[in-house]
């Protein structure tokens, strides 16, 4: 009898982190290593994206090496590779399906390719070795808000959702990310931001929140950045502005974020009266100011609320493009695929393959 080979290498690479994850079975986690050029980017404000690349050239071969001993994995336990084909930096990502390639030809073993949401959709599953926990119930309304999106989705299965909502202009991350430089506070903005906006009165300042009966589910988040551009030139710049009042504006500016996306929760539940849980993931998932208004949302509505379980599952990581790919294989859904396209802007109704 032929063993049933139990591990996923999940690899992702779409943005500045490198990542490789050991999953077993459809969403434990035997290893996951991110590794990441944020410190080279801290003072610039945002990824080069040239540069982001050539330090994944340099780390993927020895991440992966580290995911599999971690994980005490050889080739011939796994039965897959699962890896982000999109979207994402074109260099970052080429640095990651390249080598899975290379890998999934040499073990000869399937590779199967992740759409990046859908990874982030599929983090909620995530387990620990050792841990007991209850398999979330759809159908789900699942907020996916991150730097680069922020989207709501209606999910009725792993392979069945639809993009009911999303920003039209700035995503939730990036107005964290875009804010913070103003406020001058390193990249990535969003900890920083809610660091500092930790000691401050959130009602201070009234910052503009577009409700959901002007937008429906759709999101915006270009006016508070230039709201907040103009609050600075008007206090007579930044250096003028006391640590104190900076607080107050950063805790304004965080409640102002999160007042739309919880805005656009409630308007959704509405619409959607079958919904059994609500999830939150990607990078701005971390915030705790989020998650405490999530809470309290979820409890008056008197559903589920779940978001990754580990810090480290909120942003980019290899374990959450592996549980992706298992869930589908674990629906019977056809997803190997030997031949697919990298590709930079991958639209998000591709999310199922
Ligand atoms: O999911 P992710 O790692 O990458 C993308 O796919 O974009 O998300 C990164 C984003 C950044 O905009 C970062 O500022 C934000 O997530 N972020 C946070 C927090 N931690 C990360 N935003 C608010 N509060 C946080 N604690
Ligand atoms: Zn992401």
């Amino acid at each position: 009898m032929t063993r049933q080979r139990p591990y996923i290498l999940g690899i992702e690479s779409s943005c500045d982190e490198t990542s490789a994850a050991i999953l077993e079975g459809t969403c434990t986690v035997r290893s996951c290593i991110i590794s990441s050029s944020r410190k080279d980017f801290e003072r610039m404000g945002g990824v080069i994206p040239e540069r982001a690349a050539r330090e994944q050239l340099r780390c993927i071969i020895p991440v992966v090496q580290q995911a599999m001993n971690d994980a005490s994995a050889a080739s011939n336990d796994l039965r897959a590779i699962a890896v982000t084909c999109g979207p994402g930096l074109l260099g970052s990502l080429l640095v990651g399906t390249a080598t899975a390639r290379v890998l999934a030809e040499l073990w000869n073993i399937p590779l199967i390719p992740v759409h990046h949401t859908l990874g982030h959709l599929s983090s909620t599953w995530l387990t620990e070795h050792g841990e007991t926990t209850v398999e979330p119930q759809f159908p789900i309304l699942a907020l996916s808000v991150s730097g680069g999106h922020t989207d709501l989705w209606l999910r009725r299965s792993h392979g069945e959702q639809t993009l009911i909502g999303r920003t039209i202009d700035d995503a939730a991350g990036e107005a964290f990310d875009k804010g913070a430089v103003q406020l001058g506070l390193p990249y990535p903005g969003g900890p920083a931001l809610e660091a500092l906006a930790a000691g401050g009165d959130k009602q201070a300042i009234s910052f503009p929140i577009p409700r959901s009966n002007e937008q429906g589910l759709h999101l915006s988040y270009s006016g508070l950045k230039t709201s907040l551009k103009y609050l600075i030139r008007d206090a007579g710049g930044l250096e003028a502005i006391p640590q104190e009042q900076r607080q107050r504006i950063a805790a304004s500016y965080q409640a102002a974020i999160v007042a739309q996306l919880i805005d656009r929760l409630e308007a959704a539940l509405r619409m959607h009266a079958d919904i059994r849980e609500v999830h939150i993931v990607g990078g701005v998932s971390a915030n705790g100011e989020l998650r405490r208004a999530a809470a309290d949302l979820a409890e008056k509505k008197q559903l589920i609320l779940r978001v990754p379980k580990s810090l480290r599952y909120c942003t980019d990581n290899a374990a959450m493009i592996a549980c992706a790919a298992a869930l589908a294989e674990h629906e019977h859904r056809t997803i190997s695929r030997q031949s697919f396209r990298t590709s930079a802007s991958l639209p998000l109704e591709k999310i199922a393959n």
